[in-house]
């Protein structure tokens, strides 16, 4: 079957608060999106790239497709003002030939190659898949006041992550039923359980988080100058 990429880019990193956006700082030689686009680059089925971005960084982020990908269908287009926004928009230029859709945050950058296989595998077998990790603290349910109101049995709590892959007709069918009922989804799987339709967890690394506070930064930025030492 073949896949298209979603690359959401057009945060403003508020969590991280530096000046530029997360995916166009620099580490060790390369941007963010660069080290995260480049886990794509082996598959062969792989057939589109989309990223979504802000208007100032429209061009460096066509150079960077370009590059990285020279012989497929790549494609900028404009961020929204939510997640969802961004990859709603991505998700309406996709040509008819892709069968899957693959939507990675642009600041996940240690996800490996093999994973996304994994994912890959299984979102065309079943329909949908995502890469999660078991919780590692007690997760707490509050009520408004700030009282904890109960405590899920961690055994059954995942972290989600990226990629999250689905059959296209599933993701649009999804992102059509939020837009109609105002839904606004912290991450893709969401929108698709709301539809009813099943979405598998496979169990991946803790390695591939996202960047999202300093102390992810420095992370980041440690683990991948000692990659190219
Ligand atoms: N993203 C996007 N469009 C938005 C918001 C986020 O494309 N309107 C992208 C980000 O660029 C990032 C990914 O979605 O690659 C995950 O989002 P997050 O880590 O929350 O990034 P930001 O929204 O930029 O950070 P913050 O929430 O701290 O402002
Ligand atoms: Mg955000």
């Amino acid at each position: 079957t073949r896949l298209a990429l979603i690359v959401p880019a057009a945060g403003s990193g508020e969590r991280l608060g530096k000046k530029i956006p997360k995916p166009y700082l620099t580490i060790s030689g390369k941007t963010i999106l660069e080290h995260t686009l480049r886990k794509f680059s082996p598959l062969p089925e792989l057939e589109e790239v989309v990223v979504s971005t802000s208007p100032e960084y429209r061009e460096r982020t066509e150079r960077i497709l370009d590059e990285l990908f020279p012989d497929k269908s790549t494609r900028v287009v404009q961020g929204g003002a939510e997640r969802q926004d961004s990859i709603r928009n991505a998700l309406n230029t996709l040509s008819e030939r892709v069968g899957l859709v693959a939507v990675h945050d642009a600041v996940r950058p240690f996800i490996e190659t093999s994973f996304i296989r994994l994912c890959i595998e299984e979102a065309d077998s079943r329909g949908a898949a995502i890469i999660a990790v078991p919780a590692k603290d007690t997760i707490k349910v509050s009520d408004p006041s700030g009282c904890i109101q109960s405590t899920p049995d961690r055994k059954n709590l995942w972290q989600a992550q990226t990629p999250q892959i689905f059959k296209v007709s599933v993701l649009r069918k999804a992102y059509e039923a939020a837009l109609e009922e105002n839904v606004l989804g912290t991450d893709d799987a969401s929108l698709v359980e709301r539809i009813g339709e099943p979405v598998y967890l496979i169990e991946g690394n803790r390695e591939n988080f996202k960047i999202t506070y300093p102390l992810d930064l420095r992370l980041a930025e440690w683990l991948l100058d000692e990659a190219a030492r």
